[in-house]
């Protein structure tokens, strides 16, 4: 299968204190496409950093990242900023929904700043809260929303615009396991229904068996990288 995203030898430095942090070390791994790649690892093992570099919001110390066989990590920052609007959707731990708007208002915001059409604005911010289960709570604002159903409203603005795409970082960190599940059943539809790429980081072990490929960081590094769940435990190049 060919690669949506490819890194080759990706490395990423922080300096800290007058200390050199090595975050990412010479990181080699392929996204599949309409897949659910799982990035997972301990706390401090470089998964906010790699996403982070994945989906073009940081820059590698060296090293390179191909979106489509396009070299992304040297583009300038305008190019970069277009390519996360229209490529990508990203859905964060914190959900960050602008209280004063209902579900709906929160979509459809999100798809005028994308510019999208304006005609079918109103359609597709119904159809993307749909999709995730919440048809029947356009209407709410987020404090009247469950944690779970934040997130899924979280998860209708980021795909609105037909992302190639979906980057989550610890999506489901602030949520009890039930809910998390929840989450990760609205990956795996847009995943098989829409054949959307997720690549989501986590470090819940509940949360694999629903990954596609599961790639393990620790201290920076790739430690290994499996075909999970009922495909069986093949080696993921
Ligand atoms: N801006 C920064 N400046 C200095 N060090 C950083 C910076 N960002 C990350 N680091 C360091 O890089 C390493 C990887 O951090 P990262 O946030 O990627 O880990 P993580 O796997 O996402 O952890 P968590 O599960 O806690 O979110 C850590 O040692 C961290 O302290
Ligand atoms: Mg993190």
């Amino acid at each position: 299968m060919e690669a949506i995203i490819r890194t080759v030898n990706l490395c990423r430095d922080f300096s800290s204190g007058g200390e050199v942090v090595h975050a990412l070390r010479d990181v080699n791994i392929s996204i599949n496409p309409g897949a659910l790649t799982v990035l997972r690892g301990r706390s401090g093992s470089g998964k906010t950093t790699l996403i982070n570099l994945l989906g073009a919001l940081d820059r590698p110390t060296s090293g390179d990242i191909y979106l489509f066989h396009k070299k992304i990590s040297d583009l300038p920052e305008n190019k970069r900023d277009e390519l996360r609007r229209t490529s990508m959707g990203f859905v964060f731990q914190s959900v960050a929904l602008i209280g004063l708007m209902s579900a709906y208002e929160n979509v459809e915001f999100a798809l005028r700043i994308a510019g999208y059409d304006r005609k079918k604005q109103k359609e597709r911010a119904q159809e993307c809260l749909e999709f995730v289960g919440l048809g029947q709570r356009m209407n709410h604002r987020p404090h009247e929303l469950s944690g779970g159903e934040q997130q899924r409203v979280a998860i209708a603005r980021a795909i609105a615009h037909h992302p190639k795409v979906l980057f989550a970082d610890e999506p489901t960190a602030e949520l009890d396991t039930q809910m998390g599940l929840q989450v990760l059943k609205v990956f795996r539809d847009l995943v098989e229904r829409e054949k959307l790429t997720v690549v989501m980081t986590t470090h819940d072990p509940n949360m694999m068996d629903l990954a596609d490929y599961v790639y393990t960081l620790e201290d920076g590094q790739v430690i290994d990288g499996i075909e999970s769940g009922s495909k069986g435990g093949r080696k993921h190049q």
